[in-house]
């Protein structure tokens, strides 16, 4: 699987997965419906919500790493991020069956959990793959449904589908707030303090393109540590009190990326306690 193409290649996600997969030897097709932020390969400008450039755009591709959609709540209307969302993904995706490629790896999202577990509380933490489902946007529903699309269109074509659930991605400049986190652990408790970095972002795609895998799966893709420096079981303890925490390091993350390391080979390697320093 030599040829990929990167939707959403001129992201955020999308300029890390490009970066690395070039540095990997992968021959990549960036698209996107808007310009990439540095010329790293060849581009295409293309919106995935229509299926025959969505096609064009596929055809003679090894496998796809879609990325693109609009990537959170509240950017655009509810039903426009759910049109965009969906409809790109079902192109991508059917486009990708049709053409024969060896496989997809898709962006889903930490939101598909409960995000910001306003109405569900979390039902244990660490959270993983095994939680409910509990979509509180048209965007988490967005990814939710793609998950299904995935495990649907997996049964019938056959090809793999590696759905990565990503908590709020960063890059080197945004450890800058941090800091700015601490003094209230009630700021973060929407995603229970979870954060990525883009580098391993670009690495989770990598190796669900690179991992024997054959059926539709998902993997929670987070750093291996919350944003805080305060141990992660007091911060349960404070702010969702009654649910049961598990097994987890002092200041371990509270979205489990035990299956991606134990399927993936998934090992983040940076966190913000490298980047910046806060006091205790
Ligand atoms: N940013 C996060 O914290 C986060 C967290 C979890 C999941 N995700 C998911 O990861 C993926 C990448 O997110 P990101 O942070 O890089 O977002 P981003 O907005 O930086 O990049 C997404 C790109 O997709 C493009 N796009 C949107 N709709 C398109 C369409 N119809 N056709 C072609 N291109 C289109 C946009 O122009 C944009 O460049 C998204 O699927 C997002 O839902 C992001």
């Amino acid at each position: 699987m030599k040829n990929v193409v990167v939707t959403g290649g001129s992201g955020k996600a999308g300029f890390a997965v490009v970066n690395d997969l070039l540095e990997h030897g992968y021959e990549v097709l960036s698209v996107d419906v808007v310009p990439p932020r540095e010329p790293l390969c060849p581009h295409l400008t293309a919106d995935l919500t229509d299926l025959g450039q969505t096609f064009e755009i596929l055809h003679g591709a090894d496998a796809v790493v879609h990325l693109a959609a609009i990537p959170a709540p509240g950017i655009r209307p509810e039903g426009e991020t759910f049109r965009n969302n969906t409809m790109s993904t079902y192109n991508v995706f059917s486009a990708a069956l049709s053409l024969g490629l060896q496989r997809v790896v898709w962006a889903s999202s930490e939101t598909t959990l409960g995000l910001p577990f306003d109405r569900e509380k979390p039902s244990y933490a660490p959270i993983d793959e095994e939680h409910p489902l509990y979509p509180e946007s048209s965007y988490a529903l967005s990814k939710v449904i793609s998950e299904e699309m995935a495990r649907q269109l997996n049964r019938t074509g056959g090809i793999p589908f590696v759905g990565l659930r990503f908590s709020n991605i960063m890059e080197p400049h945004d450890y800058e707030r941090f800091a700015g986190f601490q003094d209230d652990p009630h700021k973060r408790k929407w995603n229970l303090w979870g954060y990525v970095d883009a580098r391993d972002v670009a690495q989770s795609c990598r190796l669900g393109l690179e991992t024997s895998i054959s059926g539709a799966e998902v993997f929670i893709i987070a750093a291996a540590d919350t944003v805080m420096n305060r141990p992660s079981r007091s911060l349960m303890q404070e702010v969702y009190p009654g649910v049961p925490v598990r097994e987890v390091e002092e200041f371990g993350t509270l979205l489990s990326i035990n299956k991606a390391r134990r399927l993936l080979g998934y090992d983040p390697r940076y966190s913000w306690r490298d980047q910046v320093s806060v006091r205790p």
